[in-house]
């Protein structure tokens, strides 16, 4: 329907980063994964609420989340393209606050695939709806695209332009100079249009290179982070030799195909994820929440991942990660005030039997976690060695790799 060039889907690599709202099992992601399309597919807590735990059984990325009343956990300008389908979602609530959370997300010219009965049934409801909906987006400046069977497609603008035109009284208002577009952490949503940053508006979209460029090219948006070029360009340098370092310690156990979902519970820019590019497993980021700036750098990158405080428990399923990788992240709980003993036991909830650990942090920090290895049957296998040190350790540390064991192994 969008007639990229060659019916590519990716669009030659511009299309990356998708939002699937109310995504079911995620088959709509697991069908764009080989096509080199990362969908953060978003389910709620609902009657529903075991579809995650298939998606991420399928090895799909997939998270539990709403449109509700908070913001979602992504910083703006985040997604080239956002899809519902007969996700039954009442988008003109609340004068439009959930598309309008969609547009905070969408990149300038991102798209809205929309599939559900108000797009194509012609009774008076749906028409009532469609009419609203119509009327609604044509005031926030997106345009149709294409509307064909039963699905329509949206695009947003690429500038503010189409805002600049819009009379002072015109409805959805233009959020404020003081609302920070990229805080997404327990914000209420804001029934506003996002304008465009200057650089955004004066290039007219994102200035971003397509994927697999992108990963490796300066995101644009790191200077609003304070990180410098080389800085960046040696985070991944580092980071590549972090993760060989971390297989060759693994390589004596570890199974051909046996990791696939990994999570990062302190991604920084990204550099544990962009380091794993050429193994078939995929990546969710997490931003502690004090760093949550810096999950626009993994978006540009063409990764995904999301805000959380490990002092709360993740929004995921029991047993749905074969990786979890946490650096600094116990020390930086400690200090805090939060619970290591909580963060451990949470880190076993969301592991799977077999899956790995890898915690890097100060030496006091492995060796607490260390007194606790049997107590969670994380001692099928381990191995604790100190790094080399680089430009990223803080302080002396340690590295502590653990596999988690089947509980009930020598009964069956
Ligand atoms: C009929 S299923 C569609 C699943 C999938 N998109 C498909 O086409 O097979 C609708 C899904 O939307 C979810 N949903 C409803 N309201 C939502 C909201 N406000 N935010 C996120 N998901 C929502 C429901 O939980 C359900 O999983």
């Amino acid at each position: 329907m969008l007639k990229f060039p060659g019916e590519r889907l990716n669009n030659g690599g511009h299309i990356r980063n998708v939002l699937d709202v109310g995504c079911g099992v995620a088959s709509f992601g697991a069908y764009l994964l080989p096509l080199n399309i990362i969908a953060m597919s978003l389910a709620p807590n609902d009657v529903h609420e075991n579809q995650i735990q298939f998606a991420l059984e399928r090895g799909i990325p997939a998270t539990l989340g709403v449109l509700g009343t908070r913001r979602l956990p992504y910083p703006s300008r985040s997604f080239e393209l956002a899809h519902c389908s007969r996700c039954r979602i009442d988008w003109l609530q609340r004068d439009g606050i959930l598309l309008l959370e969609l547009d905070r997300l969408l990149r300038p010219g991102g798209y809205f695939v929309y599939s559900s009965p108000e797009a194509y049934a012609h009774d008076a409801e749906n028409r009532r709806i469609w009419n609203s909906m119509y009327d609604l987006l044509r005031r926030m400046c997106w345009r149709v695209v294409v509307r064909k069977d039963q699905t329509v497609i949206w695009a947003k603008p690429l500038s503010n332009s189409c805002y600049a035109k819009r009379g002072p009284e015109s409805r959805p208002p233009l959020c404020g100079p003081d609302d920070d577009p990229d805080v997404a952490w327990n914000v209420p949503m804001k029934a506003c249009i996002t304008p465009y940053s200057a650089k955004m508006h004066r290039e007219k979209g994102s200035g971003l290179q397509p994927w697999p460029q992108r990963l490796t090219t300066t995101p644009p948006r790191l200077g609003e982070i304070g990180v410098s070029v080389e800085e960046f360009q040696k985070d991944a340098q580092i980071w590549h030799h972090i993760v060989a370092e971390y297989w060759k310690q693994m390589k004596s156990v570890i199974q051909r195909n046996s990791i696939r979902n990994v999570m990062d519970m302190n991604s920084n820019l990204g550099g544990f994820a962009a380091a794993l590019k050429d193994q078939d497993v995929w990546v969710m980021n997490v931003a502690p929440v004090n760093a949550s700036a810096r999950l626009k750098i993994i978006y540009d990158r063409g990764l995904i991942g999301t805000v959380h405080d490990w002092c709360e428990s993740f929004s995921t399923y029991p047993r749905t990660y074969d990786l979890l990788h946490a650096w600094s992240v116990f020390s930086q709980i400690e200090e805090r005030g939060c619970s290591s003993e909580d963060l451990l036991i949470e880190m076993d909830r969301m592991l799977r039997p077999e899956g790995f650990v890898i915690i890097r942090d100060k030496p006091s920090v492995v060796t607490h976690v260390l007194k606790f290895l049997a107590a969670l049957k994380w001692d099928k296998w381990s191995s604790e060695v100190e790094p080399s040190t680089d430009a990223l350790s803080k302080s002396e540390e340690r590295v502590l790799i653990a596999k988690k064991r089947l509980w009930k192994e020598n009964s069956v």
